[in-house]
């Protein structure tokens, strides 16, 4: 049935305007006013935004690490994220050394087929260029659709690659049309610095932030920029989560160099004291990179506001508190890395972001959207409001305040990591292609209804070449 969403507020990354919203087929077929009625099933949208969905760049779900795997997988994870305005989301394809790239994709398709609420695509990690891998790699990117490499400068002896194996990427995803993303920590010096913490008896949580210092991600952010730019390729640093990395990103752009930043709103909200909490507490908020001191949340908002930094991953990575952080006990390096944020993501970029004017609304669509999908080769399909765009709408009610708290969230794990955080603002509905996952606060999706997408080559540098196709 043909949908209308009426009387809400249109805002993409660069307008913000009164209008309804055509659906058909699972399309945005019209943008205007006063659409006939008849046979439509009408949404009042009043009082609301009505956002592009977002689109979550950086998930891990169904992940194994450190001997045990990530709380949510593609059903919980997925839902999760949908409750929270998130209609696509990319998540890490984790790859084997020796074994065939497509081995690891059938792997991930397994792991997601049927379960899915919302769409959803895959990044592929590189932990080794062979001859092999380079005959497997358009394929790849041809036939799968998956146009984005992952490389680990940091995790020693598990997912880290070495420098040759980055720059060999870089120069493959040039040739390719594909966009390489880096972990960017010096993983050595973390081995050598972790090792002396725990013979010197420093096993408690903080130990993990105090091994990984700024200088180390600042270091390993500036390293991959210069190999970017030898490479004449294009580079994207996940996690960004402190002022030594902005540093880098900024200076590499202002040369010239194709480099962009994700942050993630642990980074914006929380800091290294909260790894310090007693009884263990700490565990929670173990992320690589570490929480930071305070002060670089404003560095951190800035570059967001003045575009160093141009988009939001939740990192999510989720881990119970009890029976899974809890392996670390006695010994921070065996605490699992990573936190619950899938569904809180676009929520507190809206109310600590937008409402309190660090970035303005169309900011705000930009960095949890558009650009995502301009990057990563889902623009226009996914990405914004537009005529001939999926449908995939988050209906956001902009004056509810209301708390975070693990006895409400849907995520599968057993603790918040902004326990009792205030935000402004709600998703109200969500809809997918044109159909409702959450109508209305409620889940109402189906598990299996989310398809994997396929992705565009990387063109982001490149746009005037969809200009002339649509002109023949
Ligand atoms: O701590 C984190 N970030 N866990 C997830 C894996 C990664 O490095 O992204
Ligand atoms: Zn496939
Ligand atoms: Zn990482
Ligand atoms: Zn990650």
């Amino acid at each position: 049935m043909k949908k209308i969403v009426k009387n809400g507020v249109v805002v993409t990354a660069t307008d913000t305007y009164k209008a309804d919203i055509l659906i058909e087929n699972g399309v945005i077929s019209a943008i205007g006013s006063a659409f006939e009625e008849q046979g439509c099933e009408v949404i009042d949208a009043k009082g609301n935004y009505i956002f592009p969905g977002g689109i979550d760049p950086h998930t891990h779900l169904d992940m194994p690490f450190g001997g045990t795997v990530t709380k949510d997988d593609f059903e919980t994870g997925t839902r999760a994220a949908a409750f929270g305005g998130t209609t696509t989301v990319i998540d890490f394809c984790l790859t084997n050394k020796g074994e065939p790239l497509q081995k690891a994709i059938g792997t991930w398709h397994e792991k997601s087929k049927g379960k899915a609420a919302i769409d959803y695509s895959f990044h592929l990690m590189i932990g080794e260029i062979t001859e092999d891998v380079l005959n497997e790699l358009p394929t790849i990117i041809e036939k799968e659709g998956i146009t984005s490499f992952k490389v680990f400068m940091a995790y020693k002896n598990v997912f880290q690659a070495d420098d040759a194996t980055l720059y060999q990427t870089l120069v493959q995803a040039k040739k390719l049309g594909a966009l390489v993303m880096v972990h960017a920590e010096n993983g050595d010096v973390i081995e050598y610095l972790t090792a002396k913490a725990l013979e010197q008896g420093q096993t408690d949580p903080i130990y993990h932030a105090l091994t990984r210092p700024p200088e180390i991600e600042g270091e390993a952010t500036g390293r991959a920029a210069v190999l970017t730019e030898l490479a004449d390729s294009q580079l994207y640093v996940v996690h960004v989560s402190c002022a030594e990395a902005v540093k880098k990103i900024a200076e590499a752009r202002e040369k010239g160099v194709n480099i962009w930043g994700e942050t993630c709103p642990q980074y914006l909200m929380l800091d290294q004291t909260y790894l310090e909490k007693p009884n263990f507490e700490g565990a929670k908020y173990v992320w690589s990179p570490p929480l930071r001191e305070k002060w670089n949340q404003d560095v951190l908002w800035n570059a967001l506001r003045n575009g160093d930094l141009q988009t939001i991953g939740s990192d999510q990575c989720s881990f119970d508190f009890n029976g899974q952080k809890d392996l670390g006990k006695g010994d921070f390096t065996k605490i699992p890395n990573g936190g619950p944020i899938i569904e809180d993501r676009m929520s507190i970029l809206f109310s600590e972001g937008v409402v309190k004017k660090r970035i303005n609304i169309n900011q705000f669509v930009d960095i949890t959207s558009t650009k995502i999908a301009k990057l990563f080769g889902l623009y226009p399909k996914k990405g914004t409001i537009a005529v001939g765009a999926d449908a995939d709408l988050l209906i956001f009610d902009p004056s509810v305040e209301r708390t975070i708290s693990a006895n409400t969230h849907h995520m599968a794990v057993d603790y918040s990591a902004f326990e009792g955080m205030k935000v402004t603002g709600e998703p109200v509905s969500v809809l997918c292609r044109g159909e409702f996952v959450v109508k209305d606060k409620q889940f109402v999706g189906q598990k299996g209804y989310g398809q994997f997408t396929k992705r565009a080559k990387f063109n982001e540098l490149n746009t005037a070449n969809e200009a002339e196709k649509l002109m023949l």
